[in-house]
This record gives structure tokens, C-alpha cells and sequence, in this order.
């Protein structure tokens, strides 16, 4: 039992000396800036990790993905009765991307699929998977895609594939499937 209580306390002590060492030093009050720059770190790390580049991005389906870029895809995704949606522009620019959304609509979007104009994303967006995403790292997401330059590039609105303007992805079902 002793054992038990020293080991508690030690990993107690290690715990509290990490969390010491993450507080911003140095600052003056208010070290926001540096908290900032953190979140904006860890919501790259999440964006990377959680793929949108994969989509959102010039050169997904490319052997060149152009890293660091959000500005939109320029490959769709039929959706089966749905028709062809394409990724948007991610970047902060007012006309063609975010800059109009709060960081809320944008957390609101990738969690539950649901736009700021209320229509609902198609699943080609794996909304339904980062229903998962934690609040901590969702603002983190949110912080990063604001503080990324913005870039005017529209992505082609969704449609009838007979009508897309550029090419897509589709799922063609061998007979008796
Ligand atoms: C597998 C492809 C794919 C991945 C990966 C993906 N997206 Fe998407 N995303 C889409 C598609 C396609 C749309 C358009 C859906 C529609 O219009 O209904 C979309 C739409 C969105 C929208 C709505 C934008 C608008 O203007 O309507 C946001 C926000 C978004 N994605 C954020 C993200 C973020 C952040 C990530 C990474 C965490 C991500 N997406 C990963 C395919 C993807």
C-alpha cells in the first residue's frame, strides 16, 4: 500500500511538472498569443492527421498534393442519387470560403454536417466520423483554418453529374449488386 501511495505521488509530481512546462513562460499578463499559436499547432496536426488536405486540396488524387493547402478540390464525388459535390475552399476568404463562417459554424459543420444556410453535407464529407472529434480539438481545427491566408478559389457548386464541370469520383456496381 505504501508502494501504491509513493507511486501516486510521484506520478502526481510528474504530472503537475509537465503541465508547468506547457504554461506559456515569460509573458506578460495575458499570454494569449503564445496560447494561440499553440491551438493553431495542434488544429494543423488534427487537420493532417484527419485528412482534409486528402480532399480539399489541388492536388488530391495526385502524386503531388500540395501540403499546407486547403483551397478547395478540384476532383468531386458522386453521391448516388445526390449528384457530384465538390470540396470547398477551407481558407478564410469571404467570397469563396470561410471567412464569412464562425468558428462555431465551422465546428458545427464537421461534427454534424450541418451548413450555417441549414442544408446538409454529403456523407462524401466524413462528417459522421468527426462526429467523434473532442470539443478541445475541434476548436484547435476551427483556429487553424481561420489563421491560414485566405485564397479566392471557387469550388464547382454540387450538381447533376450529367452537368459537372470537372471530373469526379463514382462507384460503378458490377451486375447483381
Ligand atoms: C473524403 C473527402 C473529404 C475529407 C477527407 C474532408 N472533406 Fe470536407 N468536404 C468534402 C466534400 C465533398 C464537401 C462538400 C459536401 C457538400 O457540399 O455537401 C465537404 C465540405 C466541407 C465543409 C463545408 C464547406 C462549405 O462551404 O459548404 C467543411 C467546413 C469541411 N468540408 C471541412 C473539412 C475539414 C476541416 C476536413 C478535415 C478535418 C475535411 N472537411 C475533410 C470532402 C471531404
Amino acid at each position: 500500500m505504501r508502494h501504491m501511495c509513493a507511486l501516486l505521488v510521484a506520478t502526481a509530481i510528474t504530472a503537475s511538472a509537465c503541465q508547468k512546462t506547457q504554461t506559456p513562460t515569460g509573458g506578460t499578463e495575458g499570454a494569449a498569443p503564445v496560447t494561440q499559436a499553440a491551438l493553431v499547432e495542434r488544429g494543423k496536426y488534427v487537420a493532417t492527421i484527419m485528412d482534409c488536405a486528402g480532399c480539399h486540396n489541388r492536388g488530391s488524387f495526385s502524386p503531388k498534393p500540395e501540403e499546407g493547402h486547403l483551397e478547395g478540390g478540384t476532383i468531386g464525388f458522386e453521391v448516388p442519387g445526390l449528384g457530384v459535390f465538390y470540396p470547398p475552399n477551407l481558407t478564410p476568404d469571404a467570397e469563396t470560403g470561410l471567412g464569412r463562417w464562425t468558428e462555431a459554424d465551422i465546428i458545427k459543420a464537421v461534427r454534424t454536417g450541418q451548413r450555417p444556410d441549414g442544408r446538409e453535407l454529403a456523407p462524401a464529407m466524413p462528417w459522421h466520423a468527426y462526429s467523434a472529434l473532442s470539443d478541445e480539438d475541434a476548436k484547435a481545427l476551427a483556429a487553424y483554418l481561420k489563421s491560414m491566408p485566405p485564397v479566392k478559389n471557387a469550388a464547382p457548386a454540387p450538381g447533376p453529374k450529367e452537368k459537372a464541370p470537372r471530373p469526379y469520383v463514382t462507384v460503378v456496381a458490377p451486375d447483381g449488386h
